[in-house]
């Protein structure tokens, strides 16, 4: 595959995966991309740990599932992120950046402009939208063949001022190496997030893992082969959608935007 190719073919997998075992050499070229990213002073900072254990997996996606339902029921997730949710054409048009929701599930169609209100809130909770939506998460989570956790150093991350930003900008690019060796391998990956937005429950997976108290667990990624023709999830978390050139690079001075990239 052309690197470019792969690299503009890199996606945010929300659908199920493949049950098949990913391989071990597989796993092992996943890891050795990481590696081959760029450090500060070539300091490494990530670690990984690399889950295929069947009961590890599905507590992993019981808590994500919970978690899930639990921000949703309350409200916050909503509040928190409302200016990255997009729920028409005109609007993704206008912005260029977010989500764009386009197809929600039948039980939470009727709430697409109200999903912000609290009437919204109460109404999507006497539906059980959120234990609905917690559970296909679940599904998710618990249908994935492989998960890694992602780590940082944290005297490295607290050694000075700027050392955290290296830290999580050299994991980044880290990352970003596995999500494109993923398209190589035809395989997906996805961020299992709502645990984060619970720190109880980060607490919990902390545990599971048995993360030493050096190390900070930062993000889970599940993975996958992914199928031939991957059918839409539920809800459709991610988009393509991008600014246009004009909207965040500037020429010499940041008064003034590129202009003629946006046709390219
Ligand atoms: C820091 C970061 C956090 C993200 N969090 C989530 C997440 O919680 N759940 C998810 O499905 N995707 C998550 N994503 C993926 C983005 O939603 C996705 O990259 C974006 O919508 C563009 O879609 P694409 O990756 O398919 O190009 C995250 C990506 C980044 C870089």
């Amino acid at each position: 595959m052309e690197f470019l190719d792969a690299l503009f073919g890199r996606r945010t997998t929300n659908g199920p995966f493949l049950p098949d075992k990913v391989s071990e050499d597989h796993q092992q070229l996943l890891i050795k991309a990481a590696a081959s990213a760029p450090s500060q002073f070539n300091s490494q900072p990530w670690r990984f740990v690399v889950i295929e254990d069947r009961d590890t997996i599905d507590t992993i996606a019981r808590v994500s599932g919970e978690s899930m339902t639990a921000v949703i029921s309350e409200g916050s997730f909503f509040k928190r992120y409302r200016h990255h949710f997009r729920f028409s054409a005109e609007e993704m048009a206008e912005h260029r950046s977010g989500m764009y929701f386009d197809k929600l599930p039948a039980a939470l169609r009727p709430f697409t402009k109200a999903v912000f209100t609290p009437a919204g809130v109460t109404a999507m909770r006497a539906l059980r939208v959120p234990q609905t939506l917690g559970e296909e998460n679940r599904k998710l989570v618990a249908g994935s063949p492989l998960i890694f956790g992602v780590m940082l150093d944290r005297a490295e991350r607290n050694a000075h001022p700027l050392a955290d930003f290296y830290c999580q900008f050299s994991l980044g690019a880290a990352m970003e190496n596995i999500w494109l060796t993923t398209v190589e391998l035809g395989m997906g990956i996805q961020f299992i997030s709502f645990p984060m937005e619970m720190p109880s429950q980060w607490k919990r997976l902390t545990e599971l893992l048995e993360v030493p108290d050096d190390l900070e667990l930062m993000a889970l990624y599940r993975l996958g082969y992914v199928p031939e023709q991957p059918s839409r999830p539920v809800i459709d978390w991610s988009s393509r959608e991008r600014k246009p050139p004009s909207q965040f690079v500037f020429r010499e001075r940041c008064t003034v935007p590129q202009e003629g990239w946006d046709e390219a």
